[in-house]
């Protein structure tokens, strides 16, 4: 039907013309997929749309994943199809993985973590061993996760991209609180899923088994990381949402563009990440301006989603003051990310710099972490500083780029250096 939709006017009734008179040729019943292209916004049918659907003869079957009823004007039946339930789903992956060689043992794990029809299962599956034929390597789990990966990318479109490289929890330099707040973050994902899935309480009760974040701190402080450490360790799909191309400027369409990657997901079972929400607040955290006001009603709205959203979310801001702190109480979990203190700084220094650098016996990073009071973030830019200065200079890194690279990182910060500041 949106390829249909596409077409000039004339040349789009005498195509449906076409298809009518061969579907009578062969006595064939008529499939309108994704019927809702028909509609506008309000959903309400174009007359001329209305009066193609009232010349197709017969039996017509028409297809939508959206959510809402879809009025055909002709006597109609709606059929709903169930959301497949996990012994369905690891039946599906089973079956797949035998027709398509994999390993069916696999099948338990994967029918757990992505929440996907049959007919997506099987063509992921599909998509998967091609690959793997194509390269010559085995149809394992990285083949079947690069494959889901790909699917859920192209249905995002621009809006959001998927993070391949996640971090660990043993990467995190944070103070015990929070890793343990993470830690209970992952828990309460993980037993969800088992009493709601397994246990039937979703069916019964209908409640959401979403999870909700919000991260806040200074920026470098590690919230984007912490997030895909959350995703790693439970195996999920991180989708980074992408607000700038999201925000539209016309009203109400940046909702409908919002509801659309959270019903994606919710179809993938991936995490969302709406990362950086300051960008919809503008430079200022207080609400001065209409526009800014405007802003906190998208966040707002994200935030009400993410209430209701039946997987994982996170939303990370450095303006925690800017949201409703009514709608921040209706998040799971609100960490605020501490900026690091000497020791922490020290650490992340060591971490940071790779170990082929070859300097970590020689350097005095509790001098570095005690000069420079700055976040994981600055910390990570002044040590790729440090490399292009070494390397612009064609020689190996020393200690002295580590110190040159982290002075320009604090200038840039619009600190003014210690010694300086007398
Ligand atoms: N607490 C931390 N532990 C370990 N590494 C960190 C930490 N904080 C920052 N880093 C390093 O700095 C990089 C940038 O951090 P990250 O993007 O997670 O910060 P952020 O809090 O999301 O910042 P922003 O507010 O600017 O988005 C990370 O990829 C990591 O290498
Ligand atoms: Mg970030």
């Amino acid at each position: 039907v949106p390829a249909l939709v596409a077409l000039e006017r004339r040349s789009r009734a005498s195509v449906l013309a076409n298809i009518v008179a061969a579907a009578r040729l062969r006595d064939a019943v008529i499939l309108l997929a994704e019927v809702d292209a028909l509609y506008d916004d309000r959903g309400e049918l174009a007359s001329d749309h209305r009066d193609a659907l009232a010349s197709i003869p017969g039996v017509v079957i028409a297809t939508t994943s959206g959510r809402g009823h879809v009025e055909l004007h002709r006597p109609q039946l709606s059929i709903t199809m169930p959301r497949m339930e996990l012994v369905d789903r690891d039946r599906a992956w089973t079956f797949a993985l035998q027709h398509h060689g994999g390993q069916p043992t696999d099948a338990a794990e994967l029918a757990g973590r992505y929440v996907i029809g049959p007919g997506a299962i099987a063509e992921v599956v599909g998509e998967a061993q091609r690959y793997a034929a194509a390269a010559g390597t085995p149809l394992d789990r990285d083949a079947l996760e690069a494959s889901v990966g790909r699917r859920l990318t192209v249905r995002l479109g621009t809006y959001g991209t998927v993070v391949h490289r996640k971090a660990l929890f043993s990467e995190l330099v944070l103070p015990d609180d929070v890793v343990d707040t993470l830690h209970d973050m992952v828990a309460m994902v993980r037993e969800r899923t088992k009493i709601l899935e397994q246990w039937g309480y979703q069916r019964h009760l209908g409640i959401s088994r979403g999870v909700s974040g919000l991260f806040s701190g200074e920026p470098g402080t590690g919230k984007t990381m912490a997030a895909s450490v959350v995703a790693s360790e439970l195996g999920l799909e991180l989708v980074r949402i992408d607000l700038s191309a999201v925000v539209s400027k016309y009203v109400g369409e940046t909702e409908k563009n919002l509801g659309k990657i959270f019903d994606e997901a919710q179809d993938a079972h991936a995490m969302l990440l709406f990362d950086e929400a300051d960008s919809l607040f503008g430079k200022r955290t207080e609400l001065k301006s209409a526009q800014d006001r405007f802003a906190n009603l998208e966040v707002n709205y994200i935030l009400q989603r993410m209430e209701t959203f039946d997987g994982v979310s996170v939303l990370t801001t450095n303006a925690e003051a800017a949201i409703d702190p009514a709608l921040q109480r209706r998040l799971n979990f609100r960490i605020r990310f501490p900026e690091p203190e000497p020791d922490e700084r020290e650490q992340l220094w060591r971490r940071l710099l790779p170990p082929q650098a070859g300097l970590h016996e020689a350097l005095d990073f509790a001098a570095l972490a005690d000069k420079f009071d700055m976040t994981g973030g600055y910390i990570k830019n002044a040590v790729v500083r440090a490399a292009v200065i070494a390397a612009r200079a064609g020689r190996a890194l020393t200690a002295d780029d580590l110190w040159a690279g982290a002075h320009h990182e604090y200038v840039e910060m619009g600190k003014v250096m210690p010694q300086l500041a007398r």
